[in-house]
């Protein structure tokens, strides 16, 4: 499933306790094998952002998820889980979880670095420019300076030069994905009346779902 223009808000916690949240654009839903019913939902964002910190520091998150049609909120509490390029530095430390059994996503010869590529390519060149900037949240004397950065960034296989290839290298190196796993969904409808909200938690190891009525 593919929803390019959906957005979200995603709250982090820092190492003291504070909130941050912000909005993310939705990519994905990915549904495991043998485990349907866990399903990870996917975005994306750079591996430099102070939320990766965090999430590695903290990967319990929240998202909030608005659909202005209907009225429904979705409210999914989780598990982060930030996978970079398989080249980074630091990807050891950035392993997803082992509790989440990468082996259940194998159908059609999935793995995490393919996943990343094509989520990489499927967005526009101006887009994947957005990962070659200076470090996200650093200092810029102006607005000026922004003028210098890449513009566009071509798909793989389609670099001309040898300045689109290295732009290439920065962006997939600074690429990463993000995949949320839900462990509580908070569903509210404001579309009717009287509102309705219903609350699916999902139980410890064995992954079970229930759901419970609750006072909107
Ligand atoms: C509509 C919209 C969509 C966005 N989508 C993303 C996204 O998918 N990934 C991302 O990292 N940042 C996205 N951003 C930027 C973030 O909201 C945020 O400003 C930035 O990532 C810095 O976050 P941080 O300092 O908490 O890491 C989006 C912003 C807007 C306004």
């Amino acid at each position: 499933m593919h929803q390019r223009t959906t957005v979200y808000q995603i709250a982090t916690v820092d190492e003291e306790s504070v909130p941050h949240v912000r909005s993310h654009m939705h990519r994905d839903i990915l549904y495991p094998v043998d485990s349907p019913e866990r399903p990870v939902i996917l975005t994306t964002t750079d591996v430099r952002a102070p939320k990766v910190t965090q999430m590695l520091r903290n990967s319990r998150v929240e998202l909030v998820w608005r659909l202005a049609g209907s009225q429904d909120q979705f409210r999914i509490a989780g598990f982060a889980h930030v996978v970079p390029s398989s080249t980074h530095p630091s990807y050891d430390a950035f392993k997803p979880a082992s509790y989440l059994d990468l082996s259940k996503f194998a159908e059609h010869g999935f793995n995490w670095e393919k996943k990343r590529k094509e989520v990489w390519n499927e967005m526009s060149g101006p887009f994947r420019a957005l990962w070659c900037t200076p470090d996200p949240g650093s200092h810029l004397a102006s607005h000026e300076e922004q003028k210098n950065w890449p513009q566009s960034v071509p798909k793989l296989g389609e670099a001309k030069t040898a300045e689109e290839k290295k732009n290439q290298e920065i962006s997939l190196q600074n690429f990463a994905l993000v995949f949320i796993e839900p462990v509580v969904v908070d569903w509210v409808q404001v579309g009717c009346v009287p509102n309705q909200r219903t609350k699916w938690t999902r139980k410890g190891s064995t992954g079970e779902w229930t759901e419970e009525i609750v006072v909107p």
